[in-house]
């Protein structure tokens, strides 16, 4: 339960993986609100790389230590869950003009669901105004180093997940 003079925001995303973009805004969101919530979407449409389990522990990890922030997972609309957090803030983070119109479109959608959040746009540091979890997933599959654009467990996971999947594949092909 959060009392009426705590500013609760919830961060939602498919955070498949966690990159340095997203932890330079929780850090940015950490100054200005209370409590921030990173709402993992359980996501059925779009095929994640990672499980909504493993997102959970990797963002767990990832923001361990930082007592403001909690990591929780949602399905269905993110209004009815930000309403159920009783969070009136909706944070996104904006990197670049061709990221505008989708967030547009959501927040525009959401605040026509209801009046009583509000979105916030934070941006990024420089560095992080590129990185992206697909970008990331991309470059490290072609084998290509992500050092610096996600934590180092993060990269870990990438690692231990990429190898899981090439076992799988080998074992898959001499069936
Ligand atoms: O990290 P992403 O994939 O850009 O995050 C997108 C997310 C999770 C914020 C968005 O897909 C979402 O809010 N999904 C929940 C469903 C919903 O509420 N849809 C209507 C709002 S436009």
């Amino acid at each position: 339960m959060t009392d009426q003079t705590t500013r609760l925001a919830v961060y939602p995303g498919s955070f498949d993986p966690v990159t340095n973009g997203h932890v330079d805004i929780i850090e940015r969101g950490t100054k200005i609100f209370d409590r921030i919530v990173v709402a993992i979407l359980v996501n059925v449409e779009k095929a994640p790389l990672f499980t909504a389990e493993e997102r959970v522990a990797t963002a767990r990890e990832v923001f361990r230590g930082k007592p403001h922030v909690e990591v929780d997972t949602f399905q269905g609309l993110l209004v009815d869950y930000a309403r159920h957090r009783q969070a009136n803030v909706i944070v996104r983070g904006l990197r670049a003009v061709s990221d505008f119109e989708y967030e547009l479109q959501m927040a525009l959608m959401n605040r026509r669901l209801t009046q009583e959040i509000e979105t916030v746009f934070m941006m990024p540091a420089e560095p992080y105004t590129y990185v992206s979890s697909r970008l990331v997933k991309e470059v490290f599959s072609l084998g290509g180093s992500v050092e610096g654009l996600v934590p180092a467990s993060v990269e870990a996971q990438l690692r231990a997940k990429h190898r899981r999947l090439g076992a799988q594949v080998s074992t898959d092909g001499n069936r």
